[in-house]
């Protein structure tokens, strides 16, 4: 069986014999250019179609975008209106969900900055330098030592507790307690507080008291665990002790600074429980040793601006 090439011209198949290779004839040839001139016109049928199916095109897409844009304006102009009627529904709904409200009497005095920033004194019943006001002292509060919840952190309870006239059940209904705080550290301690002013007592098992103290002039304040110096331009409230409950407690609270000149609510002394305050020691893991030391007790200080 002879074998043949086949030629593609693109339109017809031109069968050529390779002993015939030498001499393709006059209408193969012309066959071939007849292809040709077909091919090239129908690209150039097939540009000029596309052509206009593009022009039809760009038509409907400038259809297109003018709709959406009426459609954008029509949508931006009901939008304007939705969040409105959201605010409308929720104060309506749900008036307690609704946090923006006009600014009272209270908000213009906290925003008016550098009048005084108040902050804790844990472990004394007064403030002291030139610029500190006592607003009240008290009593160191938190939850029981062996609950498993309760108040997360130490508060400080006004020494002059007032009660809605009328308005108490006596006895426990509720679910919620504060105990005072105790100091649950043994005489180890003495050696690393100042006790000139806990009038012979010992820190061991005694009650806390605390102060809010208002620093006036100044609008910051900050408590830096870790250090007994304050940064450049602040001012040194008063240096202390880091102390908080115990890592084996059953509820978690945060640890607090605990002046290191400290009072002690008189008459207090002894095994009373309550929430308990041990002295907080770092521990290397995670936390750089050095520069810090492991089982040194961690001191604190707090600083106003
Ligand atoms: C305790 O508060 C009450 C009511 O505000 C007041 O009348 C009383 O003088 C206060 N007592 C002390 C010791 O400050």
């Amino acid at each position: 069986m002879k074998s043949s090439t086949k030629f593609s011209s693109g339109y017809k198949s031109v069968n050529v014999r390779p002993d015939a290779y030498g001499k393709i004839s006059f209408f193969g040839l012309l066959s071939c250019l007849a292809a040709a001139v077909l091919c090239v016109g129908c690209a150039m049928l097939y540009a000029l179609n596309t052509n206009s199916s593009m022009r039809l095109m760009q038509v409907k897409l400038t259809a297109m975008s003018h709709w959406t844009a009426r459609f954008e304006n029509r949508y931006r102009r009901h939008s304007n209106d939705l969040p409105l009627k959201k605010e409308e529904d929720l104060a309506n709904n749900f008036p307690h969900r609704l946090s923006r409200r006009s600014p009272s009497s209270d908000d213009v005095q906290l925003s008016t900055t550098g009048t005084g920033v108040p902050y804790v004194r844990w472990g004394r019943r007064d403030c002291s330098g030139p610029s500190n006001e006592l607003v009240y002292n008290g009593y160191a509060a938190g939850a029981y030592y062996s609950h498993t919840g309760g108040p997360s952190q130490y508060l400080c309870l006004h020494n002059n507790v007032t009660y809605s006239a009328g308005r108490y059940q006596e006895g426990f209904q509720g679910l919620s307690r504060f105990y005072g705080v105790e100091c649950r550290d043994s005489s180890w301690v003495s050696s690393i507080f100042d006790l000139s002013l806990t009038e012979g007592a010992s820190l061991s098992l005694h009650s806390v008291p605390c102060a809010i103290c208002l620093a006036r002039q100044r609008s910051n304040q900050l408590m830096i665990p870790g250090r007994d110096t304050c940064p450049d331009g602040w001012t040194k409230e008063y240096t202390g002790y880091m102390m908080g409950n115990a890592y084996s407690a059953k509820h978690t609270t945060s640890p607090i600074c605990v002046d290191d000149k400290p009072q002690v609510v008189p008459g207090t002394e002894g095994e009373q429980h309550g929430e308990y305050l041990y002295m907080v020691e770092t521990d290397c893991h995670s936390l750089p040793c050095e520069p810090y030391i492991a089982g040194r007790e961690l001191v604190c200080v707090v600083c106003t601006l």
